[in-house]
Parts: C-alpha cells; structure tokens; sequence
C-alpha cells in the first residue's frame, strides 16, 4: 500500500498543478475505473469536481441509488444525476438489431452527456478512465480493424469535440492497481470488485425489441442471481454473470392453469481477458436456488435456463 499511497500523492499533486483553479467535469458510468478517477480528483480537487451521471433506464436495480450514495452522500461531490430514461427508451423503440441499439444507445448518449456538461459554468477538463491497457489498445487499433473488445463495442468513448481538455490519470495503470487505488481512497469493495457491466447495459441482455415490463422482470432477475452468487460466496470467482431476457414465451402449469410466459437465461463465465471464456461451473444447488427463486418470484417468467457455451464460439454478452 505504500507504493499506492504514494502514486495517488503524485496524481493529487499533478492534477492541482494542471487544473489550477478550473472545474473538472467527471462521468460516471457506476463502474470500477470512473468511480477511482472520481475518488481521486474529489480528493485532489474537493469542489472544483463536477461528476455526471447519466441514467438510460437501462441500468440494474439500485445503480442508480448507489452512485448517489457514494458520490452525493459519501463523498459530497457536485453530482449530476440526469434521468434521460425516457429518451432513451423512446429512441430504442422498435429496434430490435443489436448494432443498431448499440448505436442509438451511443448517439442519446453523446448528446444527453453534452448538454448537462455544458450547463456547468467555467468546466474546462473532462476526466476519463483510461487505463493502461486501454492506450495499447487503441495504438493497435489504428492501424487495423482488429476487434478487440473496446473497438467493437464503444459507444461510450466522447468525442473531442466536445471541446474539455482531457484528462486520464489512471493511464499508466492496470486495472489490479486501480482496484488498489480505488480501496485506497475509501471506496467500497463491493465497487471496487464490481464485475464490468457494458455501456449500453440491459439493452443487450434484453435480447430483441425493448419493452418495460421485459427491462423490469430483468432487473428483478438480476439481482437475485447477484445476491444468490455473492451469499455463496462465489460472485469473484466468476468474472461476469448476469441474467438474459428472451423475446419469447414458453408455455408453464402453476396450480390448475396453463401459463404462457417468458424464458430468463443465467449466464456466468470465468476468463482472464474477455476476449476468450468459458462457463462458469457453479454448483447445481446454487442454480436450483435461483432458478426457484426466479420463477416463485419474478412475474412473467416460468423458466429458466443456464448458458453452458464458451468464447468462442459464442461471446460472453448474448447481443
Ligand atoms: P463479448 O460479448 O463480446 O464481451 O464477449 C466481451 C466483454 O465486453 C463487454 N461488452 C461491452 N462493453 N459496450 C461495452 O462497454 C458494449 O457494447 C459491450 N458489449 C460487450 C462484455 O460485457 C464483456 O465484458
């Protein structure tokens, strides 16, 4: 930790000498690295920091609350929280291809992003968590279309022309040391150890066309199986899980009566980079546990079924 300690005195004393007197605006995605950027500046920089985040109706149960009580109560930084969910949700509408969700989701992004940072008097930087491998990343990205992971997917990279100065102090790191870091400057461990979660966010787990009620039996979904995961203790052993919604009905019997309801998928993998993976071997009990608890308390879902396909050939996102 010393050597933490002392890297995050370093950061601190370059960010006063860069920023000086000016504001900085942060965005805050929920995740791992731009939670440690927001930590770290709060700390360098107390209130010249204004954090944005944006929320696109697309985000798990409690996200939302948990930035704020992290950023607005723990830390009292100048937090906006800009609910654009309905946007969103009306952009979405009909789309059912996912590159095209992808795209929509990235353009709202941009432009709902822009319009609160630019009603911040006198912002002048605009920080990001780039990380290190991230820079190599986007070297080799250049020179070719290559598809890795960042490049095929980012719609939540903003454009320069927004017109911020950059700046991305967790550029020389890896994400080990950001997740230091991030402990080191008092943020939780259940954020810190927080698997990733991609930018457009359920929109690619709720597979097909966008609809509430399938956003909401999704969310409720999920979050039984986190919990279920983590009070097995088995939530860091697997580098991502998360439940899928099938555009489809399937027919159920409860009681005396036919049901005709939705199909969830549990999906979980362990792997070192993403770009390859295989499922996750979770114990059977565990499965019978959320599976029944899905189906005895979820609405709309009468089955549930487990993903046991690896990458390749199949990725670890289901869109
Ligand atoms: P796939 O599904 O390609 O995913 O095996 C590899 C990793 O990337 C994440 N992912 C995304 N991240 N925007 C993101 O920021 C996206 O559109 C996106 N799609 C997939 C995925 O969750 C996994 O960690």
């Amino acid at each position: 930790t010393w050597k933490i300690s002392s890297l995050i005195d370093r950061e601190i004393t370059s960010i006063r000498e860069r920023v000086g007197k000016s504001r900085v605006i942060c965005g805050l995605s929920g995740g791992v690295d731009s939670s440690v950027v927001a930590a770290l500046l709060y700390r360098a920089l107390g209130s010249q920091l204004s954090c944005i985040f944006v929320d696109n109706g697309l985000l798990r149960k409690g996200e939302s609350d948990s930035v704020r009580n992290q950023f607005q109560d723990h830390f009292k930084t100048d937090l906006h929280v800009v609910d654009a969910s309905k946007l969103f949700l009306d952009q979405l509408a009909g789309e059912s291809d996912p590159q095209k969700k992808r795209k929509i989701i990235g353009k709202v992004f941009i432009d709902v992003f822009r319009k609160e940072a630019e009603s911040i008097d006198d912002a002048r930087f605009l920080a990001q968590g780039t990380l290190y491998p991230d820079v190599i990343e986007s070297g080799a990205n250049a020179d070719g279309p290559a598809e890795t992971i960042k490049s095929h997917h980012n719609v939540g990279g903003l454009p320069e022309e927004l017109g911020f100065e950059l700046i991305e102090p967790l550029r020389d790191l890896f994400k080990d040391e950001v997740r230091k870091m991030g402990l080191e400057l008092g943020l939780p461990e259940q954020l810190v150890w927080r698997h990733p979660f991609p930018g457009p966010g359920l929109a690619v787990r709720c597979l097909g066309e966008i609809l509430p009620d399938r956003l909401e039996i999704l969310r409720e979904a999920d979050a039984i199986l986190l919990e279920e995961l983590r009070n097995a203790g088995l939530y860091r052993k697997v580098q991502q899980a998360f439940a899928v919604i099938l555009p489809i009905q399937t027919v159920g019997v409860m009681g005396d009566g036919r049901t005709y309801e939705y199909v969830l998928a549990i999906r979980a993998v362990t792997t070192d980079d993403f770009m390859t993976a295989d499922w996750a071997q979770l114990p059977h009990e565990l499965l019978q546990t959320i599976s029944t608890r899905i189906t005895n308390s979820v609405r709309g879902v009468n089955r549930v079924v487990y993903d046991i396909s690896s990458k390749p050939p199949s990725t670890i996102e289901w869109e």
